[in-house]
């Protein structure tokens, strides 16, 4: 197995034409760092590039997946530019030609949840816990999940989950189409290997043009979608909504928006 250490909080291992990338920053529950994305982003290129890889697994810890972006990048001088990695991860996920399964432990915050939209197959915990909590920071959804969660889970169940922001189970996930497969905690990590190892194992031109086939009517939607948001999502980083959802987190307290029309 050739283990690749490209950002202390990315790890990439390469075994049996199986990439694995794990998310590891345990102490901010595997939060998204700008350094993180850039990490991510070329791993994925590089696996996408490599012809002895055949399948991607996406996962956290034992216990987390992500809690999502790292707030702090938010709260400090949010510019599109400097934003980039974020959206760069994104185009390449969004466009990998080879097939990612996703095992999701714990915690998938924010974009820990919209990232499983670009996975081909979605592994999780029982104990799992998703949220898209763009609402309830003054933001806008991302990762055109806009687009794709509606097309997945109906209008009103996206309209529930993107406008309250509450967190969902794994139950949940499963009955929306999020996720194949809800297994026990601590068996998900090896049941997204083994989706993986089935996926490795097809004739690997098939696999990438059966994915190729099944997503090519939305790219150019997904990526229009991306940029739209994106745009908005910059904007309402700047919004005083936003800017009372940071200071509370960071100060461990409820926001109040109450005052803002
Ligand atoms: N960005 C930055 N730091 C984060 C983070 C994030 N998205 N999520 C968690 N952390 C940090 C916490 O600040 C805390 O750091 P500290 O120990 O230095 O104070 C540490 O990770 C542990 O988090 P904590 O809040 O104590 O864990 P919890 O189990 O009580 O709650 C969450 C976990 C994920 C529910 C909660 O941390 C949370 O809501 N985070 C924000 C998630 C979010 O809104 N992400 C989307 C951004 S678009």
């Amino acid at each position: 197995m050739g283990t690749d250490q490209t950002s202390p909080n990315i790890v990439v291992e390469s075994a049996e034409a199986i990439l694995t990338v794990s998310l590891r920053r345990p102490e901010k529950k595997n939060a998204l760092s700008l350094a993180m994305y850039t990490a991510l982003a070329s791993a994925l290129r590089a696996g996408d590039s490599d012809s002895a890889v055949r399948a991607v697994v996406l996962q956290g810890t034992a216990d987390c997946f992500t809690s999502g972006n790292d707030i702090a990048d938010f709260v400090s001088n949010p510019t599109p530019e400097r934003l980039a990695p974020i959206f760069d991860f994104l185009g390449v996920l969004s466009t990998l030609g080879k097939p990612v399964v996703a095992a999701v432990n714990g915690l998938a915050v924010g974009i820990g949840t919209t990232m499983l939209l670009h996975c081909d197959l979605v592994c999780c915990g029982e104990g799992a816990r998703f949220q898209l909590p763009f609402v309830n920071l003054g933001l806008v959804p991302e990762a055109a999940s806009s687009l794709l969660l509606p097309r997945l889970a109906g209008y009103h169940r996206a309209a529930e989950l993107l406008m309250l922001g509450e967190m969902f189970s794994a139950v949940t996930a499963r009955e929306i189409g999020l996720v194949n497969r809800v297994t026990p905690d601590a068996e998900c990590q090896s049941a997204a290997r083994e989706f993986a190892a089935k996926l490795a194992s097809r004739p690997a031109a098939a696999v990438r043009l059966t994915k190729s086939l099944l997503k090519h009517n939305l790219v150019s939607a997904i990526r229009n979608t991306i940029a739209d948001e994106a745009s908005h999502f910059a904007a309402r980083l700047q919004s005083p909504e936003a800017a009372e959802a940071f200071a509370a987190f960071m100060e461990r307290r409820k926001p109040d928006f109450s005052k803002f029309q």
